[in-house]
């Protein structure tokens, strides 16, 4: 009797001990170094990310870091992941260069490397998987855009993103490339608006004092145009109709002023990535395979349908 009992003790604690680890495991520590909160576009992938970390809570333990814009303080953040020994990283790289050391210090711990929204110039053996946009597409949509506005002739103004980062690299790159097909309209000017509001209203005051003539401004970014839009009605001229507007992401403000006949075109950008984020952190803490590239699927969307579309946007 006795030496069943002990077997059956024995019995249960092997039990026991298996059990831990796959509770465990069905947890997943995922650590997200956001660059920051530049645009209202960034404020939606952040709470599409965090939102859906909540909503599982019980499965997905989230450690967030906001870069501030910083490329240093993203390192450290990675750095302290690494550290931690979370099962997954995530990482929206502010910049396409310098990513490399770190990347390899996550892969010498074993921790896979999801790149989110935005691409990191490093060997493809340093990260897992990319999820996002197109951004050469979106260039070549926004060009198309803009030729269709201005009748294939006249003179614009370029408002760039962050200096290095791969939206703004391959949204003028994409631009660049499909406006070689309309030999009259000119790129006048190109400065970065650093994707902020407030950059891009700065920098188009100077645009219009320089640039008089200018009939069209293409922005990497909706808030860069937010912004421009502001200049544009200070300088006693109508966005829309005076200059002519196409720029990147979809977010709300721009579907009201393009409802409001001050904005003309934006070409969507997605930015709820959370739960495709997490579904394919899953996948790679289970040590499955994923997809090298993950894309989004996005449209493009002008001035006369943004008062019916207006209701249905999700940020
Ligand atoms: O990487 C995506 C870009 O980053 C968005 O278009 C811009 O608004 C954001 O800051």
């Amino acid at each position: 009797m006795k030496k069943s009992f002990a077997v059956l003790s024995v019995l249960c604690l092997l039990l026991v001990a298996i059990a831990a680890p796959v509770a465990a495991a069905d947890k997943i520590v995922v650590g997200f170094a956001q660059i920051g909160q530049e645009s209202g576009w960034r404020d939606a992938e952040t709470e599409s990310i965090q939102s859906y970390a909540a909503e599982h809570k019980d499965t997905i333990d989230l450690k967030f870091s906001d870069g501030q814009q910083k490329q240093e303080n993203q390192i450290n953040a990675i750095k302290n992941f690494i550290d931690m020994g979370v099962d997954v990283i995530g990482v929206a790289p502010v910049v396409e260069t310098g990513w490399e050391a770190v990347f390899t210090e996550a892969k010498e711990a074993g921790i896979p490397i999801i790149l989110i929204d935005r691409m990191a110039d490093v060997p493809e053996d340093l990260y897992a998987t990319f999820i996002g946009s197109d951004f050469i597409e979106e260039g070549k949509n926004a060009a198309i855009e803009m030729a269709r506005l201005l009748d294939g002739k006249g003179k614009i103004v370029q408002l760039e993103g962050t200096v290095g980062a791969s939206a703004a690299n391959d949204r003028k790159t994409g631009f660049e490339e499909e406006l070689k097909n309309y030999p009259d309209i000119e790129i006048v000017a190109s400065q970065t608006g650093d994707f902020t509001r407030a950059l891009g209203k700065q920098v188009m005051e100077s645009f219009l004092k320089t640039y008089p003539d200018i009939v069209g401004v293409y922005g990497h970014n909706d808030d860069m145009v937010l912004g421009a839009i502001e200049a544009i009605k200070e300088a006693g001229l109508k966005p829309s109709v005076d200059i002519k507007t196409v720029s990147v992401d979809g977010v709300k403000g721009i579907f009201e002023a393009m409802a409001a006949g001050e904005a003309n075109v934006t070409v969507e950008c997605n930015p709820l990535l959370g739960p495709q984020f997490f579904e394919t952190a899953f996948k790679l803490a289970a040590g499955e395979e994923v997809d090298k590239w993950i894309k989004s699927e996005e449209g493009i969307y002008r001035q006369e349908t943004a008062a019916e579309d207006l209701p249905n946007r999700k940020y």
